[in-house]
């Protein structure tokens, strides 16, 4: 009897089965149930062991039913969750979104500005001949500007004696070939890379120029004063900005200016055109006659101005970053803390 259940029990494949068994053996009308009544009409020495093992098969039997029960729904439970594993009621996981790096937003927005100032975009190699980064800039090989270069040299196959090409110092080589390809009259910025073995906290072996080139008849420092005064209104976000002309010197420009412009920090807050401190932001000045003739331009005919913009250094002072080198290592904690991504 008691194997007959037993086995009955764990070969049934579900719940109405089960209860099926449970009410053949222990139902009203069970089979147990109907011997556990015939016990009244025994002798009192055999009922006594009988209803013993009677009691003993009863709750063995009852145990085995409450056992597959319980491992029936466990299993329903299980087919359930590799049936419906995609709850449409959990909330959705974010994505993090990419966001542009603050060195390409600030290149994107000063190109903006030049180009409503009608300035078109151009470009030239980051490995750069030595003429077009030096002698066509009237740097000529034996000029004490090549050493302020800091220049890294690449290398030469064996028994070439040319002078070996140049990762381009600055983005000045792009304004002869902007005058090579379109001659004059001419108004161009040229965004890009350039490479000097530097670095400290303002300094990295890589960074970012903007040159700027405008090429016409009757052009002067006034032109170019009032190019880069727009500029800076524009990029700053402010009605009013004082820019101090330095007299300096550049090979390729006479007379030659470096530019700071008024500001003041407070409380690592930067202020644009207010306070009593200078931040050199450009180097600029009129285009050299020789410049212009190694470019093709007729000098007796054309002036030209020219600047070169240090792109890292605006996005320090825009977003008040105090450490250039943070720029180039990729740091998602970094970029998320200045607020450059999701
Ligand atoms: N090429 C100069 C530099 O890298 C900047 C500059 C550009 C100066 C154009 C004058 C005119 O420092």
């Amino acid at each position: 009897l008691k194997g007959k259940y037993l086995e009955g029990i764990s070969g049934a494949g579900d719940e109405t089965a089960l209860e099926e068994i449970r009410l053949a053996a222990l139902g009203k009308k069970g089979e147990i149930s109907l011997k556990m009544r015939e016990l009244g009409q025994m002798d009192p020495a055999v009922r006594q062991a009988a209803g013993a093992a009677l009691n003993r098969l009863k709750d063995e039997i009852d145990a085995a039913l409450r056992a597959k029960k319980a491992a029936l729904a466990d299993a329903a439970l299980d087919e359930r969750l590799k049936a419906e594993w995609l709850d449409v009621t959990l909330p959705g996981r974010p994505r993090r979104m990419g966001t542009i790096h603050p060195v390409s937003q600030v290149t994107e927005e000063v190109t903006a500005i030049f180009a409503d100032m009608g300035f078109a975009v151009a470009e030239g190699p980051q490995i750069e001949s030595d003429w077009y980064n030096f002698d066509a800039l009237n740097i000529p090989p034996e000029h004490p500007a090549r050493q302020e270069h800091d220049t890294f040299f690449m290398a030469r196959a064996e028994g070439d004696d040319r002078p070996p090409h140049v990762l381009r110092t600055h983005t000045s080589p792009v304004q002869i070939r902007a005058m090579q390809t379109h001659g004059a009259p001419l108004r161009v910025i040229a965004p890009g890379r350039v490479y000097r073995m530097d670095m400290d906290q303002t300094h990295t072996p890589m960074f970012h120029q903007v040159e700027g080139l405008a090429i016409d008849r009757d052009l002067s420092m006034a032109n170019l004063k009032w190019v880069l005064e727009e500029f800076c209104r524009a990029f700053f976000e402010v009605d009013t900005v004082e820019l101090r002309f330095r007299a300096s010197h550049f090979p390729f420009t006479e007379p030659s200016a470096e530019v700071d412009i008024r500001c003041s920090w407070e409380g690592g807050q930067l202020k644009i055109g207010e306070g009593d401190g200078w931040m050199e932001i450009l180097g600029s000045g009129m285009v050299h006659p020789k410049v212009l003739a190694a470019g093709g331009i007729d000098p007796n005919e054309w002036q030209g101005f020219a600047f070169g913009l240090g792109i890292d250094r605006l996005a320090m002072l825009k977003y008040g970053i105090p450490d250039l080198r943070a720029f180039f290592e990729s740091d998602l904690r970094w970029l998320r803390h200045y607020g450059f991504a999701g």
